[in-house]
């Protein structure tokens, strides 16, 4: 049997969040729903931040209150306090996806938050998105290292996922926000986390900032994760790491997986003619290998 493997798309929220251009909400719009003629049926259309910390996120309960939701697609919101989860709730938000933080500086200067503080946060919106009826994940960010401090211990990493999966968390992404992981690191961890937290479905976030996402991608996989972030074009960072830059590119991967026998549902000539529409509404030019190579020969 072909094995399954689900590309969660997030290039409408991280891929945007750092982008130099200002889409207009329908720009954004448009976005999600060529994104949804690619196939993708569970997608970061937005998040609940402060407009001030990123004000390209600021239009999300507009993004949200626009969507068209006779479509199958799964609408995530990012949030990362309680005032984040009401809005998200408010907007309604088909899943919600709390970050968590693995490292200090990048704690506080990304979320005023330290680890356990960020664990704590978890622990009291808990509560309103399982009394919500809505589906709950999270990302542990910087899992694999901090822009500022350097190495993140792993028992860090694991503690906050035992904390995710004592809290009600689904699903839980180890997330690589500064594109520091390798692919012999992404077994370790993930193993190291399963120890801690055995009963959440881990999903992987890689940047390709350093380039290992396509190879840390595979190992994953190996290590028998079925659910990958993407982002189409290859777009996306986070604004409070210097020198990010965006996220495993959607077309990279379905590319990758689908030559291999794998199955995503994405359909990979559309998400590469997506890609190359990026491009003229973000005014630059894409990161993704597919949108200039194209796919396989003939
Ligand atoms: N949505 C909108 N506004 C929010 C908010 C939210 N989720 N959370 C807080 N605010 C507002 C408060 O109302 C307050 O506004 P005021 O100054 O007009 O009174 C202000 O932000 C400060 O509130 P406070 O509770 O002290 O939050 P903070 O300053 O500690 O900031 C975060 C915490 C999480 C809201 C902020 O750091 C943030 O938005 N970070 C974004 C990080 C991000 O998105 N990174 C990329 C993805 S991981
Ligand atoms: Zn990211």
């Amino acid at each position: 049997m072909t094995r399954r493997i689900d590309i969660v798309e997030v290039g409408p929220r991280d891929g945007l969040q750092n982008d130099p251009a200002n889409l207009t909400t329908s720009q954004k719009l448009e976005f999600i729903s060529r994104l949804e003629e690619c196939g993708v049926r569970r997608m970061e259309s937005g998040s609940f931040v402060s407009p001030k910390a990123v004000p390209k996120m600021a239009d999300s309960a507009e993004v949200f209150m626009g969507l068209d939701r006779s479509k199958p697609t799964r609408h995530i919101a990012l949030a990362l306090n309680e005032k984040g989860v009401r809005r998200a709730i408010d907007a309604k938000a088909d899943e919600i996806n709390f970050v968590l933080v693995a490292g200090e500086t990048f704690g506080k200067r990304n979320q005023g938050m330290s680890p356990s503080e960020s664990g704590d946060m978890l622990a009291q919106c808990a509560p309103l998105i399982l009394d919500a009826g809505i589906p709950f994940s999270a990302t542990i960010s910087v899992a694999f290292g901090d822009p500022f401090d350097g190495e993140v211990d792993p028992a860090v990493v694991a503690n906050l996922a035992a904390r995710a999966q004592r809290a009600g968390v689904g699903e839980l992404a180890l997330g690589d926000t500064i594109g520091v992981a390798t692919p012999w690191q992404v077994k370790a961890l993930t193993e190291r986390v399963r120890l801690e937290a055995p009963d959440v479905f881990l999903r992987m976030h890689f940047h390709d900032t350093r380039g290992a996402a396509l190879a840390n991608v595979a190992a994953a996989i190996d290590e028998g994760v079925d659910v990958i972030d993407a982002s189409c074009g290859g777009i996306g960072g986070c604004p409070f790491a210097p020198a990010a830059t965006g996220n495993v590119a959607t077309e990279d991967v379905v590319y990758m997986l689908e030559r291999s026998g794998f199955e995503t549902g994405l359909d990979l000539g559309k998400l590469i003619e997506t890609a190359k529409w990026l491009e003229t509404v973000l005014g630059h030019p894409v990161s993704s290998s597919l949108s200039k190579a194209g796919g396989f020969p003939g």
